[in-house]
This record gives C-alpha cells, sequence and structure tokens, in this order.
C-alpha cells in the first residue's frame, strides 16, 4: 500500500506534479503515458491515429494494472484511465489515490495549445473539455484525496500531499 497514484483530468499536471513528489520522498516516478508509448513503439496520437481508442484503452489498462503491482512508486495516470471502473478499483487498493483538482477556465487555459492529446481533437474545444470534465469528475472525486491545484505552485502542491498522506502519522510518532 505504499504506492501514491495520481489521477485527474488532462492538464493538472500530474506528471510534473508526481516526479517531484517522488524526489521528495525518494520513490520511483513512472509516466503510464510513456510505458504505453514504450510497450506500443509509438506515441499515444500514433495509437489512436493507426488503432483507436479502444485499443489504447486495453493497453492502458494492461500496463497500469501491471506497474501498481510495484512497490514504492508514484504513478502518474493518463486522465482517462480510471474512467475503467475495474482499474479505479485497483488502483484504489493499490496504494493511496489522490485527485488532483483544477477549475475548468485553468485547464481551458492549459489545454487550448495542447496538441498532443487525441481526446480533445474536436471542433468545439472547449465544449470537449466541459463535456469529458462533467463526465469524469464524479469518478475522480472518489479518490481518497483531493487536492485543489489552482493558483498554486508545484512546490506547494507537492507538501500538500505530503501533508495529507503522511501529517497526521507523523503527528502520532510525535505523540507516543
Ligand atoms: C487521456 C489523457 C492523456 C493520455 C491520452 C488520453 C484522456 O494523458 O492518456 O491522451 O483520456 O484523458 P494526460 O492526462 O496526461 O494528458
Amino acid at each position: 500500500m505504499d504506492n501514491i497514484i495520481l489521477i485527474g483530468f488532462m492538464g493538472v499536471g500530474k506528471s510534473t506534479i508526481g516526479s517531484e513528489l517522488a524526489k521528495k520522498l525518494s520513490y520511483i516516478f513512472i509516466d503510464s503515458d510513456q510505458k504505453i508509448e514504450e510497450a506500443a513503439g509509438m506515441s499515444i496520437p500514433d495509437i489512436f491515429r493507426i488503432y483507436g481508442e479502444k485499443y489504447f484503452r486495453r493497453l492502458e489498462y494492461k500496463i497500469i494494472k501491471d506497474l501498481v503491482d510495484m512497490p514504492r512508486i508514484v504513478l502518474a495516470t493518463g486522465g482517462g484511465a480510471v474512467m475503467n471502473r475495474q482499474l479505479f478499483d485497483i488502483l484504489m487498493s493499490k496504494g493511496t489515490v489522490i485527485n488532483l483538482e483544477a477549475s475548468l477556465s485553468t485547464l481551458y487555459d492549459r489545454l487550448k495549445k495542447s496538441d498532443n492529446r487525441p481526446m480533445l481533437d474536436h471542433n468545439d474545444r472547449k465544449k470537449r473539455i466541459e463535456d469529458l470534465y462533467r463526465l469524469r469528475r464524479p469518478v475522480y472525486m472518489k479518490a481518497h484525496y483531493t487536492i485543489d491545484i489552482d493558483g498554486k505552485e508545484v512546490k506547494d502542491i507537492v507538501d500538500e500531499i505530503v501533508e495529507v498522506m503522511f501529517g497526521r502519522e507523523e503527528e502520532n510518532i510525535v505523540l507516543k
């Protein structure tokens, strides 16, 4: 149960925050999208273009399921991974799941120029983000913890995660 798993919408900073968090805790940082690209031998946009989303989701499920068997990892997951209910349940049982939460305006801002996210290839990107966000947010909110990232520095978000995860434990140790 040592693992820390970051979930949340595209653009919330799961990879950046995850890698800083891992450094701080001396955990191993893993980005599931990067592992998927390595396994497929191509970029995520290419996987979507050539094989389609269904194929990507199968690969994503298999790779993440195997990764969380490793000890002491910080895992940054792709924004759609937990929409697979079975995978969400696996993650909840294999570590502490942290949802990084951002407002829609932060997400629009961060994602408006993104060109490597096939889920956003849509005529009306703003509406697409809004629709996906509404669909996914209820699932993200079931994480063990939710951390609001709006207007915060990476360092402060990392400190907040450490605090919610270990703060109380540290207090208990002092009190003993
Ligand atoms: C996806 C998010 C992406 C990547 C893929 C699909 C999604 O990861 O897994 O493009 O469905 O939200 P990020 O959340 O890191 O952008």
